[in-house]
Formats: structure tokens, C-alpha cells, sequence
């Protein structure tokens, strides 16, 4: 696909990675249509892409919300007359161990609400989302891309029982839909980052954030830019679907 005036939607694209990748693909000429919760980064995300010379409207909406996702997807169809490409980005930790116990007693233990909210966000929320991103591609005689945003994590991490079932669901619906959604012109590809730096990480405990970088084979951590990068290969390279791309400075968890 060529950026250039082709109309990208990014959920959580109010901060972090979603933030990224909507500047760095402003920079190579798509239209950025953001999905997030927080009006007040949404608006500092549009001022980034308008200052990188292209642009973009944002959204308020929740992706878990079926009604919300579908009428936000058609409003930005209609605004900018049909959608290319989506980025599922959107995701919540709520990190807790699965059973936590301690001389044969447990203390505590993962709640359903603590498990359900996660899967809401980082799994249903990808569904529907993507799935109404395919409805307008299809409608609108696109030949769109998907990206959906999977972690490292995908293969079972300690304390994260509810976000490693979530982002491993998320590769499982990217290969599906590559399947699927073939036929239609349409790629469906994942992007596996590793720790990335982000404002989190900053706040880490130095010496925490040290253990960190030094289980990374590159010795730091990720960059947001190196994720967009990532995206934006996705997008460009024609013969990319049904895959994940593991972007994690060589750490296998
Ligand atoms: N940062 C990392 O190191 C890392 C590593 C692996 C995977 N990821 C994944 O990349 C994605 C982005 O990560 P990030 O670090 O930029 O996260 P972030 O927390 O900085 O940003 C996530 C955004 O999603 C929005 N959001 C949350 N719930 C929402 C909902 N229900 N509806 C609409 N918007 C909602 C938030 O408001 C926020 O703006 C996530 O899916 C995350 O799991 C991140």
C-alpha cells in the first residue's frame, strides 16, 4: 500500500505507541483518524500530525462498546469517504497473579473482573473494531490492511494471565482474518513488541529498568519510532499477511 492520502484509523491513539505510529504515518501522507478515551491527548495527537503537514480527526469512543464502534467507524467513513487501514492499538494491563498463596494458603487470587476487563479492551474491543474495519473496507472497494497490537507477552508471562490470553488471541484472530478476509483484497498482519520506552518505563526504578535493558541481546529498550517503523513496513510490504512481527530487541520470555 502507498500512504500517501489513504486513511488510517488508530485506536488509543491519544498517547504512546498509537501516538507514534499516527506522526509516523502522517510523515509518509496518510490521514489519521484517532479512536481513544482521553479528548485532551487526542487533541495534542491531531496538533503533532497537523505540525508533520498532514490530518487528522479524533474520536471519542470505547472499543468494547459495540454500538459506540460501530457508529464511530461509519462516522469516519463518511467523514473521509471510506477507511484503508486500522490499527488495533488499544490495550490495558491489570497485572495480578493467577493464585497467589503462601505457606499452602492463598491470599488472593486473579478476579474475574480483573481478567474480564482485559479481555474486554485488548481482545473483544480488537474484535469489533476490526471487524467493522473490514465491513467498510469491503463496502467501499477497498483493499485495506489491519494491524492488530499483540506483546511478547503472548506466550505466557508471570502476573499476567488475563494480558498474555488477551494478546495471544490477538495473533489467532490476525491469521484467521488474513484467511478470511484475503478474498476481499485485505491483509491482516500483528506487530509482538518487547518492553518499549514509554513515560511507564521512565518512571521505573533505575536499577529495575536496568535488569531490563540488560535482558535485551541489544542491551536497552524499544523505541516507539521503531514500532511505527514496524507498522508502516506492514502497510508498504504487499506480500505481508497472516503474520506476527516479533520487535523485541531479541528477548524470548
Ligand atoms: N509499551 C510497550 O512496551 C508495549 C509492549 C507490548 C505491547 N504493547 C501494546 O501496544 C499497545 C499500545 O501500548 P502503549 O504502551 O502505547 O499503551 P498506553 O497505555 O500508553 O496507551 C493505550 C491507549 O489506549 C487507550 N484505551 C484504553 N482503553 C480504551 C478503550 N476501552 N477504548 C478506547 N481507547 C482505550 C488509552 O486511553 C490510551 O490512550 C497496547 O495494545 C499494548 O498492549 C505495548
Amino acid at each position: 500500500m502507498n500512504l500517501t492520502d489513504k486513511v488510517i484509523v488508530i485506536t488509543g491513539g491519544g498517547q504512546g505507541l498509537g501516538r507514534a505510529m499516527a506522526v509516523n504515518l502522517a510523515n509518509a501522507g496518510a490521514k489519521l483518524a484517532l479512536i481513544d478515551l482521553n479528548e485532551e491527548q487526542l487533541q495534542q495527537s491531531v496538533a503533532l500530525i497537523e505540525e508533520a503537514g498532514s490530518s487528522a480527526r479524533y474520536y471519542l469512543a470505547n472499543v468494547t462498546n459495540e454500538s459506540d464502534v460501530e457508529q464511530t467507524f461509519s462516522k469516519i467513513a463518511a467523514d473521509f469517504g471510506g477507511i484503508d487501514g486500522l490499527i488495533n492499538n488499544a490495550g490495558i494491563l491489570r497485572d495480578g497473579m493467577f493464585v497467589k498463596a503462601k505457606d499452602g494458603v492463598v491470599g488472593k487470587k486473579m478476579s474475574l473482573e480483573q481478567f474480564q476487563s482485559v479481555i474486554d479492551v485488548n481482545l473483544t474491543g480488537v474484535f469489533l473494531c476490526g471487524r467493522e474495519a473490514a465491513v467498510h473496507m469491503i463496502e467501499g472497494n477497498r483493499k485495506g490492511v489491519i494491524i492488530n497490537m499483540s506483546s511478547i507477552a503472548r506466550g505466557g508471562n508471570m502476573g499476567q494471565t488475563n494480558y498474555a490470553a488477551s494478546k495471544a488471541g490477538v495473533v489467532a484472530m490476525t491469521v484467521t482474518w488474513a484467511r478470511e478476509l484475503g478474498r476481499h483484497g485485505i491483509r491482516v498482519g500483528a506487530i509482538a513488541p518487547g518492553v518499549i520506552r514509554t513515560a511507564m518505563t521512565d518512571a521505573m526504578k533505575p536499577e529495575m529498568r536496568e535488569r531490563l535493558e540488560k535482558m535485551k541481546p541489544v542491551g536497552r529498550l524499544g523505541e516507539a519510532d521503531e514500532i511505527a517503523h514496524t507498522a508502516k513496513y506492514i502497510f508498504e510490504n504487499e506480500f505481508f499477511t497472516g503474520r506476527v512481527v516479533e520487535i523485541d530487541g531479541g528477548l524470548c520470555m
